[in-house]
């Protein structure tokens, strides 16, 4: 039976090869064999959802914006600073869909947002703006090329990336949801929640913080009176994203 199971597991790895491009498939197949030894049946079937999810919705967009990339690849040298990996569809579709977003009114801000995924997904939405802020230019460049082919797909035309370092960025007062998927931790961090703060203190507003994986916020931001925890998104696989709203009037520290 166990020979029966990982030999299907190792048939459907060959057809990820074939849709998704060697050297990525072969990774994902290793992948697989690997998950279904440590978590059996039930995770190898998650996993294997969550790798067609990805390709059902990079192909549906037209989008590339798989893989990971390290910051020394990049050329960026920092301590803080998170390596390139996208969000999951399945997760961020949950996610964005529980905003109900007020058409015309929200603006979305993604902090640390790479080669554009979650910028593009928050666009197929009716948000006022969206805005991107990596500090890679090249990042930044694939993030444009692929909102120019997903555009058929958006509701929202009004699309912004900005290369900065997220703690130099000064958020908009129009800003009402702000995105991070592990993109720094430390200092930086601990800045970039400061300047919400007082982005907050000068234009008080409801603001809606989603984090995946907030483990470096618990750990490094701490408890912040502000920040009320609303709901949490497990996913198919990886870490899950857990909603803020951020009290207003603001609750100080
Ligand atoms: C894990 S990726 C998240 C990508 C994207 N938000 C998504 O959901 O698909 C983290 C990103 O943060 C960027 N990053 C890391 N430190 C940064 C900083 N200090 N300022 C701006 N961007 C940063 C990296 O270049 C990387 O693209």
């Amino acid at each position: 039976m166990k020979r029966v199971v990982f030999q299907v597991l190792r048939h459907i790895a060959a057809r990820m090869c074939a849709a998704g491009g060697l050297r990525y498939s072969v990774a994902a197949g290793r992948q697989l064999v690997g998950i279904a030894q440590k978590q059996g049946l039930a995770g190898a079937v998650r996993f294997v959802c969550y790798r067609l999810v990805e390709m059902h919705y990079e192909f549906q967009l037209g989008i590339n914006t798989a893989g990971r990339v390290e910051l020394s690849e990049l050329g960026i040298a920092d301590d803080e600073g998170g390596k390139y990996l996208p969000s999951d569809y399945y997760g961020l579709r949950k996610v964005l869909k529980s905003l109900h977003v007020r058409r015309e009114r929200d603006v979305f801000l993604d902090m640390g947002s790479g080669k554009g995924r979650t910028v593009v997904m928050a666009a197929t939405y009716p948000f006022r703006k969206v805005i991107g802020v990596d500090f890679s230019a090249g990042l930044n460049a694939i993030a444009q090329d692929n909102v120019c082919r997903a555009r058929p797909h958006l509701l929202c035309t009004d699309i912004e990336f900005v290369t900065a370092n997220a703690a130099a960025y000064r958020i908009p007062s129009e800003v009402t949801v702000i995105y991070f998927y592990n993109p720094f931790v430390g200092n930086t961090l601990a800045r970039v929640f400061s300047n919400i703060r007082e982005s907050v203190i000068e234009s008080p507003r409801e603001l809606t913080i989603v984090f995946k994986n907030p483990r470096h916020l618990l750990g490094e931001v701490g408890a912040t009176p502000w920040l009320t925890k609303c709901r949490e998104y497990p996913t198919l696989y990886g870490y899950p994203y857990v909603v803020y709203n951020v009290r207003c009037p603001l609750v100080l520290d």
